[in-house]
């Protein structure tokens, strides 16, 4: 089965959110994670810096709109247009505000929405590292899911944590050598769960722990160490109370290795201690 990690590698780029406060919410991006406003199209604003960016538009349903995976080429990313051709659609303009044109989305089963694309521009070193990395949902149907994402787009399954029934209860999904760019869990309901940061070392999350207490944003998650992913981690919330990762040392995968299968228990989710199980 072709893979994206071995034909067409992809990393998270950007996201697109939603909010009723969008000023806010850009204040919050620009202030803590050094990003700078950049031109967008009418009723979006678009910020960017270092190697993370954000869109945030105008919308009652708070939270993510699009999650925006940057390809390496623009030959990697005809290939995948080609492969996914009965799912691509036009990305539109503001798919086109951080990615040269070309660009295209594409939609889930349960109609998140996906832009791939090849950005405009290279980015210029982080002060303080913080890369845009991978991002979570919570989903009614994580079997019908992850066969879309695996089989139709092509994510490889790098571990599953599995419940003492033997169902699955999350799937890590990577899409190129780091562990992943992508999760599902199983839910009650289909929400976005949190996006996430990887820096360069412990350090540095004590330095984004430190910047985020200095505005009096605590950790409500965390510090520990994930299982799956092996990463160091904790997560505050942004001022709509989207969840926020800051993460280092997430493990790097071979194209080949086998899935693995986590319990789903506490340690799984936190191996230094309390864990948060959502239902
Ligand atoms: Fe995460």
């Amino acid at each position: 089965m072709t893979t994206l990690q071995t034909s067409t590698p992809l990393r998270l780029h950007h996201l697109h959110l939603r909010s009723t406060a969008p000023d806010a919410l850009a204040s919050f991006y620009q202030d803590l994670f050094e990003l700078r406003r950049v031109p967008a199209p009418a009723g979006t604003v678009a910020l960017a810096g270092g190697e993370r960016a954000v869109v945030i538009g105008q919308g009652e349903d708070a939270g993510l709109a699009v999650a925006a995976y940057a390809a390496r080429s623009a030959q990697d990313l005809a290939a995948l247009r080609a492969r996914l051709a009965d799912l691509a659609r036009d990305a539109g303009p503001a798919g086109e505000i951080f990615f040269a044109p070309g660009a295209f989305t594409v939609a889930d089963p349960q109609g998140r929405v996906l832009l791939f694309g090849v950005p405009r521009a290279g980015r210029e070193p982080d002060r303080l590292s913080a890369r845009l990395q991978h991002t979570v949902f919570q989903t009614t149907d994580l079997a019908t899911v992850v066969d879309f994402y695996v089989r139709r787009i092509g994510f490889t399954v790098s571990d599953e944590v599995v419940a003492d029934d033997g169902a699955i209860a999350t799937c890590f999904l990577r899409s190129d050598d780091e562990h992943h760019s992508l999760a599902f869990f199983q839910g009650s309901q289909n929400a976005w769960d949190h996006h996430c940061y990887e820096t360069s070392c412990w350090n540095d999350i004590r330095d984004w722990g430190d910047r985020f207490a200095r505005v009096r944003r605590g950790i409500f998650f965390g510090p520990g160490r994930h299982g799956p992913g092996n990463n160091l981690f904790f997560m505050v919330t942004d001022p709509d109370g989207n969840r926020v990762e800051l993460s280092a040392e997430l493990e790097r995968v071979d194209a080949g290795r086998a899935p693995g299968v986590w319990p789903h228990e506490e340690y799984t989710l936190n191996s230094w201690g309390r864990g948060w199980i959502r239902t």
